[in-house]
């Protein structure tokens, strides 16, 4: 058992904070929000993520997991400190750190004995290095401490999975006192031996980076070969499946749609093409993949344009405003990001989410909001599906294409077989598989 805070109480913090109490651990959650704080303590969730609740309820009832506002008593009454506070990106698409620089200010100022600062949330390679400096110059006495980095890699809708069972854990450290506290923190994963990876902070903080922008990359590539397929005659799902049983290739991450989303991939993809040209270093490829990206969208916008016969007066159904299913988040969602296009092209927009209704409401007002996918389709001109929720996997067709005024579906995740819409009489569109106006 070791006694843990982990600092800033958001996505990432609350799922390490939660998982490493179901170790075993004595955690405390430590936030400057006071109504998150209050809301936690009465275990309401902010934000929906899938079995967190669960974990949070149960180690809470144990007095495994506690939540507080102040930093100082965390610093005072742990030794490992987990930096999970928010690094959003500022207006040039750099990771704004004043958050977690001043988390380090504070941190330096109330340390009396021996502390190990583990950065987790996604920063900028060289971070760990400025809060080591950070926390040198403001410390009050002169206490040891370590710094580390611990990258996250969970994804939203699977991340208690994702930290239970994870692909590897990267550990960087610059000691081998904090390499061996940190390892031992992770040790329950030996049992179901998870790789560790141990390496120097700076290289861990790049893998985060590397692997994000890779994942990036691949749903790029893929959808650029659907763009092809579509000018070919080709079909992306197959294509994928013939690359993906290449191991060296693999299945994963090789489904075309409208475009990545979130708020990692295109978010770490651009901090890190602006960090490398910082260091000196031009990435072609990571820009390339923010090119394609944008003009994913642009290419799934026109093939809705083309599917209703123009915009103007015309009301599109949308289904899915998260940026993947199983989240609420609709941040950089490309269901969101497009629907914004064909508004401002003069269309009326319904729309129905599962999950994502108040967070779209925010930052698409202008929208009619449905309470179910066939409200959606009541007098609208196409039908649009820009998340593969599991419920419009296998929606009554029959009673959709009565309320569309016409049968027009543009499935942009390649959810439906098209044979068998067209036999029901469905336009259907689909992204890369056969003709554009097959
Ligand atoms: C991503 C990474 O997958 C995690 O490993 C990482 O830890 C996390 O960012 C992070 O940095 O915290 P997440 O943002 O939750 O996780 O979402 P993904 O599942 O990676 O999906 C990203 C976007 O790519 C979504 O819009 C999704 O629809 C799209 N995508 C993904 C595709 O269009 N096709 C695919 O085959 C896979």
């Amino acid at each position: 058992m070791r006694r843990i805070a982990i600092i800033g109480a958001g996505y990432v913090g609350l799922v390490t904070g939660a998982c490493f109490a179901d170790f075993g651990n004595e955690v405390t959650c430590v936030d400057s929000d006071e109504d998150r704080i209050a809301a936690l303590k009465r275990l309401e969730m902010p934000f929906y993520e899938p079995g967190l609740l669960d974990v949070v309820a149960r180690n809470c009832s144990e007095k495994r997991l506690i939540f507080k506002t102040s930093l100082k008593e965390a610093v005072d009454e742990n030794d490992i400190l987990f930096i999970t506070v928010g690094t959003p990106a500022n207006r040039s698409g750099e990771a704004d750190l004043s958050g977690v620089k001043g988390v380090a200010r504070e941190i330096a100022a109330h340390m009396k004995s021996y502390k190990l600062i583990v950065q987790k949330s996604t920063v900028p390679v060289g971070t760990g290095a400025l809060v080591r400096q950070i926390v040198n110059r403001n410390r009050k006495r002169k206490v040891a401490f370590d710094v580390a980095s611990n990258p996250e890699f969970l994804r939203e809708g699977s991340a208690v999975e994702n930290f239970m069972r994870p692909d590897r854990v990267v550990i960087g450290t610059w000691t081998a006192k904090a390499e061996s506290i940190l390892s031992e923190v992770y040790a329950p994963l030996y049992l179901i031996e998870t790789p560790m990876v141990k390496t120097s902070v700076e290289t861990a903080e790049l893998i985060k980076y590397a692997s994000n922008a890779f994942l990036a990359t691949k749903v790029s590539f893929i959808n650029e070969m659907a763009r092809l397929c579509e000018a070919l005659g080709a079909d992306v799902q197959v294509v994928a499946k013939g690359m993906g049983l290449d191991r060296r290739i693999g299945p994963k991450f090789l489904h075309a749609g409208p475009g990545i989303g979130g708020s990692c991939l295109p978010k770490d993809t651009t901090a890190l093409v602006r960090f490398a040209a910082d260091a000196g270093c031009e990435l072609k490829i990571p820009k390339a993949v923010l090119r394609i990206n944008r003009a994913q969208r642009e290419f799934v916008c026109e093939k809705i344009v083309e599917a209703v016969g123009g915009l103007r007066g015309k009301q599109i159904g949308v289904l899915g405003l998260s940026f993947k299913p199983e989240t609420d988040d609709v941040r950089e969602s490309p269901g969101v990001l497009i629907s914004k296009m064909l508004l401002g092209r003069g269309a009326r927009i319904k729309a129905f989410d599962p999950a994502a209704m108040e967070t779209a409401r925010a930052v698409l007002p202008s929208a009619e909001y449905c309470s179910s996918a066939y409200q959606v389709c009541e007098g609208s001109d196409a039908l649009v599906i820009f998340t593969e929720w599991n419920e419009f996997r296998r929606l009554d067709l029959a009673r959709i294409k009565k309320l569309l005024t016409k049968p027009v579906m543009i499935d942009c995740r390649n959810i439906y077989v098209p044979a068998e819409l067209k036999t029901m009489g469905f336009k259907y569109h689909c992204i890369g598989r056969g003709s554009r106006h097959s």
